[in-house]
């Protein structure tokens, strides 16, 4: 595991958006794995400018995001597909045909799981996952449970989480009750994981993640076994590492 402490959160999005524009130059077709929330906003905005900026291309590249609420119509601005528009696709030269997120709309539900993970498969698997955390530990919406599943379904959102994620609804009663996510064996294949946290309200989640035990408890934690792990902390979510 390579953990990196940046003294600044912005600092931190520069070592994450050259991590990825790196990936893509050496790899053009390079397979990315997204998340959205608060965390890799910032990435998202340096990946731009870079595009902007004749850095990086991702016209060759394909992207299939963790998760998406279960309900909500892609247009809804709080919908996975809409942040992912708003916050990276609709300005950079991904061709949307191969940007995937889970249809969480779709009528079977089940067969969407099945659909994804088929995807991901044909894709030749991911070579880059971004991941977040969540403050019980989740990654993708993989919340912390007795067993985890290993490729893509239907999840149920822990009230911790629905209460994080009603900061961008009108209130909670807005927020999904279900999700499709990513399992945590989709994402502990992905060749390369790069996690990110910022801020000293992740300090307790991250130190459990990385220095716990390997627990179903914290799913986080089950990312101390992959071979290529980079952790990407700003201060305040590094300040209870030992
Ligand atoms: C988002 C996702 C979640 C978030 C996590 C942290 O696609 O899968 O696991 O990464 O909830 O969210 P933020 O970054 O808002 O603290």
């Amino acid at each position: 595991m390579n953990i990196q402490v940046f003294a600044s959160g912005d600092q931190l999005d520069e070592a994450c958006a050259d991590l990825i524009g790196g990936m893509i130059r050496i790899k053009p077709r390079a397979v990315l794995g997204l998340a959205t929330g608060g965390t890799p906003l910032g990435v998202y905005r340096r990946l731009i400018d870079d595009y902007r900026n004749g850095l990086v291309s991702f016209r060759h590249a394909t992207t299939f995001n963790l998760d998406e609420y279960v309900g909500l119509p892609e247009d809804h601005p709080e919908s996975y597909h809409a942040y992912m528009r708003k916050n990276l696709f609709d300005h950079i030269d991904l061709p949307l045909s191969r940007a995937h997120l889970p249809n969480g709309n779709a009528a079977d539900l089940e067969a969407e799981c099945r659909r994804y993970d088929a995807l991901i498969e044909e894709a030749g698997g991911i070579d880059l996952q971004l991941l977040g955390i969540g403050h019980n530990g989740h990654i993708g919406f993989n919340e912390p449970d007795r067993e985890l599943a290993t490729g893509t379904h239907v999840v149920e959102l822990a009230e911790k989480t629905r209460q994080a994620n009603a900061r961008f609804f009108n209130s909670i009663d807005e927020v999904p009750r279900l999700a499709i996510t990513m399992g945590v064996g989709t994402i502990l294949k992905a060749r390369t994981i790069v996690l990110m946290a910022k801020g000293e309200d992740k300090a307790d989640i991250v130190r459990r993640a990385l220095e716990g035990p390997i627990t179903t408890d914290c799913p986080a934690s089950l990312l101390q076994a992959h071979p290529q792990l980079i952790v990407l902390l700003d201060q305040g979510a590094a300040s209870k590492l030992s």
